[in-house]
């Protein structure tokens, strides 16, 4: 199959009423790991690209993977989407380079920090929609700011600034009207990375979840029943994958992820492309540590990276299951990115 276009797969995703796994990906063991998982567990999946991954990796050799990944597996259906675009320019790119989805996320300024103002927001929306929807090309946005600033993406907001900044359900109706966008990405209180709670207990010192406004999403779901939206920063960070990194020499104290449950419970309202990169960085992480500690003679690069890519393996598996996208892989045809072209006229 070739690679689709993200709008069927999240259209299919709401018919069905589960969510897709949108996975970050750098290099071929994350794609192969995430292609074996979607393949096992018989899923449709989003493999993603941040800028940062199309620097690493210098562009061509991720898009080659990806087409490798679709090729392998023709009869799952795969998007091959941007991850936080922050310009026209970038987008363009992108869909130059044939991904079938991107992001603009308008929430911040090009420089990837400075909040934008909504104005400007549903500007840079639009002009990438009226951009890419000729094309077959979907588009996701983001209304409200993510906290967390750690990979270099967010604002770098306080608590008090974050809870300022969470997608306000009336003007996401305004928004998704003004811009005709396909998947919005909404502020609920997720942030990037592996630390995702700014809150201790102040008498014991211990990390407390993230306090997330899960009510947002299903006030958006009332008023927009038929908008998909996307939850960012969706790592659940499992301690155990924490504790291997921690064993073997590693130094993360004090992470915190979402419970999967949580997402399960956007996914009821309207939620349908979530965003996962660091359960998989933590898993690598781990399986590289553990055989560079047992086995301290070992200097080929498939002693590491084959564990490392087992054990992303675990992860996606565990997600597509979570997230209930497993199993409908084979529900429907993938539509090419002429017909989707038909579908926006
Ligand atoms: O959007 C955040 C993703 O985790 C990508 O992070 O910019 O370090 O590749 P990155
Ligand atoms: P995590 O850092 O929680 O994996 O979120 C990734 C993300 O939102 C990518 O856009
Ligand atoms: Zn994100």
């Amino acid at each position: 199959m070739p690679l689709v276009p993200m709008r069927q797969i999240l259209d299919e995703a709401a018919k069905g009423g589960y969510g897709v796994g949108a996975f970050n990906v750098n290099n071929m063991e994350q794609i192969q790991a995430i292609m074996q998982a979607a393949n096992d567990t018989n899923s449709p999946v989003i493999i993603q690209a941040s800028r940062g991954a199309l620097k690493y990796s210098k562009m061509i050799y991720l898009k080659k993977l990806m087409e490798a990944a679709a090729e392998e597996f023709p009869q799952i259906p795969v998007s091959m989407h941007l991850d936080h675009g922050n310009s026209l320019e970038t987008c363009k790119e992108a869909i130059a380079l044939g991904f079938t989805s991107v992001m603009i996320d308008g929430s911040l300024a090009e420089d990837g920090k400075t909040p934008n103002t909504y104005e400007q927001n549903v500007e840079i929306t639009k002009r990438v929609v009226e951009f890419a929807h000729p094309l077959g090309v979907t588009v996701e946005g983001e209304l409200g700011v993510l906290g967390g600033i750690e990979d270099g993406h967010g604002a770098g907001l306080s608590d008090e600034e974050v809870s300022d900044h969470l997608t306000d359900p009336k003007q996401a109706e305004e928004f998704v009207q003004l811009t005709g966008l396909d998947a919005l990405a909404v502020a609920i209180g997720t942030s990037h990375g592996a630390y995702k709670s700014g809150r201790k207990d102040p008498k014991t010192g211990e990390v407390l979840p993230p306090v997330l406004a899960m009510e947002r999403i299903h006030q958006i779901h009332e008023r927009m029943p038929n908008c998909h939206m996307v939850m960012h920063g969706s790592s659940s960070v499992p301690q155990e994958l924490v504790d291997v990194i921690n064993q073997f020499g590693g130094k993360m104290p004090g992470t915190f992820g979402i419970a999967i449950e949580q997402i399960q419970d956007g996914i009821k309202h309207g939620v349908r492309k979530i965003n996962v990169d660091t359960d998989s960085r933590l898993a690598i992480t781990g399986a590289i540590r553990k055989v560079f500690a047992e086995k301290p003679e070992k200097f080929d690069p498939r002693d590491y990276l084959k564990p490392a890519r087992d054990a992303a393996y675990e992860v996606y598996v565990k997600r597509m299951n979570g997230f209930g996208q497993a199993g409908h892989a084979t529900d429907y045809t993938g539509m090419t990115l002429d017909q989707a072209k038909a579908y926006y006229k």
